[in-house]
């Protein structure tokens, strides 16, 4: 179920019985030359609103811009300071929270989303402990990285080994070929692939692009494919779907 879609009257009705929501968390940055921009975005809210289908909860709009300054060399990509996306997440919380959601589960398509997420669960809590208690104290939050799930990581590793890459990766392209086969970008033949175990020590923006010239790490997308995309969305659903099971039920 869709928050967007529901009214007022709905929610409050759901919160009698119910306090979870699933929140899907992405990025707008480039992916490659034949990545789309929306990537981590759509990938999230994909997978979240076939997780909420399933769940029967809601699913909140997604946080369609993250943490990606070291994307910010490549045209279209946007990003939020740290700083400033850490306040975002925390006002999210709060507002889902004092509407009685108390459990609130994110989910990502951003690896430079990780480090922030936590660090905005935390400062949420501070601003419970450090304080009488009050119902808030009940308000929990979960995260969960699609890519990281071990299911859907043994899958992909079987589908595109060392193919992947570590950005723009196959399996990612792959799945936004399968969610939006109108937007399907052909790889060139003759596509560079840089030689594995490429180091992931990225700094700012202009560092990003001088060591990764068309802005993927590693990865060979000539290997994407849609059905391939089908299937890991599909095992990422699952993972998922009983992931948030377990933290809606703890
Ligand atoms: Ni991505």
């Amino acid at each position: 179920m869709k928050l967007a879609l529901a009214t007022w009257v709905e929610v409050e009705d759901y919160l009698k019985d119910n306090d979870g929501i699933i929140v899907p968390i992405g990025s707008t940055e480039q992916h490659g030359p034949t990545g789309l921009i929306g990537t981590d975005f759509i990938i999230a809210q994909g997978i979240a609103e076939a997780c909420a289908e399933q769940l029967g909860c809601y699913v909140a709009p997604p946080l369609a811009v993250g943490m990606a300054q070291h994307h910010m060399a490549f045209p279209g990509s946007m990003t939020l300071h740290p700083a400033t996306y850490i306040q975002v997440l925390v006002d999210w919380i709060t507002s889902l929270s004092k509407h009685g959601f108390r459990r609130i589960y994110f989910i990502n398509g951003h690896g430079g989303n990780i480090a922030p997420t936590l660090t905005a669960f935390n400062e949420f809590y501070a601003g419970v402990s450090l304080k009488p208690e009050t119902e808030e104290s009940k308000t929990l939050c979960a995260l969960a990285s699609w890519w990281t799930m071990p299911n859907t990581d043994a899958l992909i590793r079987d589908i595109f080994a060392e193919k992947d890459g570590a950005h723009a990766t196959a399996s990612e392209i792959a799945i936004t070929q399968y969610l939006c086969p109108e937007s399907i970008k052909p790889a060139a033949p003759d596509l560079f692939v840089a030689a594995a175990g490429t180091p992931l020590d990225i700094h700012n923006g202009y560092d990003y692009r001088r060591r990764f010239k068309d802005g993927r790490i590693g990865s060979d997308v000539r290997a994407a494919n849609p059905e391939d995309g089908g299937r890991v969305f599909k095992q990422a659903v699952k993972d998922i779907t009983e992931h948030c099971t377990k933290f809606f039920q703890s």
